[in-house]
């Protein structure tokens, strides 16, 4: 068995990042197809408990402690180094070692193995916060909620098992504005979640399109563009073409944003007009795919009035597959739900999101296939300009 597994490792890690997701997804089926029912109800039904018990690993910086130390670590140096009561952290340990997130040596002494390495990361811990304070509450809601509301799929922002979770009438966005620390798990997750190296920039032709662009008008203004990681990104990667960079977020967010030279950071909520007309680029990152269908509507008509006929509205989100979407696709589009009453699109679903505001999908550049990462080229229609 050891051995088997050994190949199959080997082979895993020498492949490329797509053969590596398809050996993670063959080894997790291969994985269920060996479980009776009581592992199906402990696999499922313990979800919740892992990720609970992972975020006391992280509220201890417990994972750190373990990749810094150079040997295991006993029960009473964790004690000591998290403040936590020696029984409770026997407990804590016992449970993440079964769950393989730290190894365990034999003689209750443990040490960092590679998903501890995974969860000693800045953008790991954010994520899991984010996860584990804002987004699992609605997951448990959203159950009854769609229970009650006659399983119609959900499309009012304002009724979603985030406020029966949270108890607000607000929507997370406005709902962050008093919980600092939710926001800055977001924040900090959302910046640091992508890859900086294969974005939008790597497949679009922005030269190609900037050509002559006028030094006084808007060139890339980034909608909701969180505290300007990507403003930054299209700065440094494009220094000399003229034009005004702009950030646009509410203002919660530009209150922390990065101080870029050359970006101009401006609260704007994008349910208001947009005050930049003519704009050579308004680009927006997984923004819409945050609004519910009449929402989506209602920022697609405030960038149409605003464009001119050489604007491009880039509309970067995941594009759907029609069939055969991945488990972490599927769980962003059943977040997206519970959070926002919003969705993932296929690629005609977004065709036709914006032929309902008039607007053409000209082309999609895939960027990176693995995630369905997408820039969508929308203009106004020919005919119209
Ligand atoms: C999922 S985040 C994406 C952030 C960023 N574009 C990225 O890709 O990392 C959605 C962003 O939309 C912003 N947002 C939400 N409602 C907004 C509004 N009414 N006006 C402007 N921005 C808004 C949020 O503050 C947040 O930064």
């Amino acid at each position: 068995m050891e051995e088997a597994l050994e190949v199959v490792r080997k082979l895993a890690v020498a492949a490329s990042e797509d053969g590596r997701r398809k050996a993670r997804v063959a080894l997790h089926s291969m994985a269920a197809s060996l479980e009776n029912p009581n592992d199906t109800i402990h696999r499922l039904g313990h979800g919740h408990l892992q990720a609970a018990v992972v975020q006391i690993g992280i509220d201890l910086n417990l994972f750190q402690h373990l990749v810094e130390s150079a040997s295991p670590l006993t029960i009473q140096q964790l004690s000591e180094k998290t403040g936590a009561e020696f029984q409770l952290m026997t407990r804590v340990m016992r449970f993440l070692a079964s769950i393989g997130t730290v190894s365990e040596n034999g003689k209750a002494e443990y040490s960092a193995n590679h998903t501890t390495r995974n969860l000693a990361e800045k953008l790991t811990q954010a994520g899991l916060s984010h996860y584990f304070t804002t987004a699992a509450p609605q997951y448990q809601a959203l159950p009854k909620f769609l229970k009650d509301h006659d399983y119609k799929d959900p499309v009012d922002e304002k009724d979603t098992p985030f406020q029966v979770a949270h108890h607000t009438h607000l929507n997370s966005y406005a709902w962050f504005a008093s919980h600092p620390d939710e926001l800055a798990y977001f924040n900090t997750y959302m910046a640091l979640r992508r890859k900086p190296d294969v974005t939008w920039l790597s497949a679009y032709p922005v030269v190609e399109e900037a050509v002559n662009w006028p030094a006084e008008k808007g060139l890339y203004i980034n909608i909701g563009g969180s505290i300007g990681h990507q403003c930054a990104q299209f700065k440094e990667k494009y220094p000399d073409i003229p034009g005004r960079v702009v950030l646009q977020d509410l203002e919660h967010s530009v209150a922390a944003a990065l101080n870029t030279p050359g970006v101009e950071n401006m609260p704007h909520d994008m349910f208001e007009p947009q005050p930049i007309l003519g704009a050579k680029f308004y680009y927006m990152r997984a923004v819409l795919h945050n609004q519910s269908p009449p929402n989506v509507r209602r920022v697609l008509e405030n960038v149409k009035a605003a464009m001119g006929p050489d604007s491009i509205l880039l509309v970067d989100e995941l594009v759907l597959p029609e069939s055969g979407v991945s488990y972490i696709a599927s769980s962003i589009d059943m977040t997206m739900m519970s959070a926002f009453a919003s969705m993932e699109r296929t690629e005609a679903q977004w065709r036709k999101t914006f032929e309902e505001v008039g607007l053409e999908l000209r082309r999609s550049y895939t960027y990176y296939p693995q995630g369905y990462e997408t820039v969508m080229d929308v203009r106004l229609p020919q005919t119209k300009l």
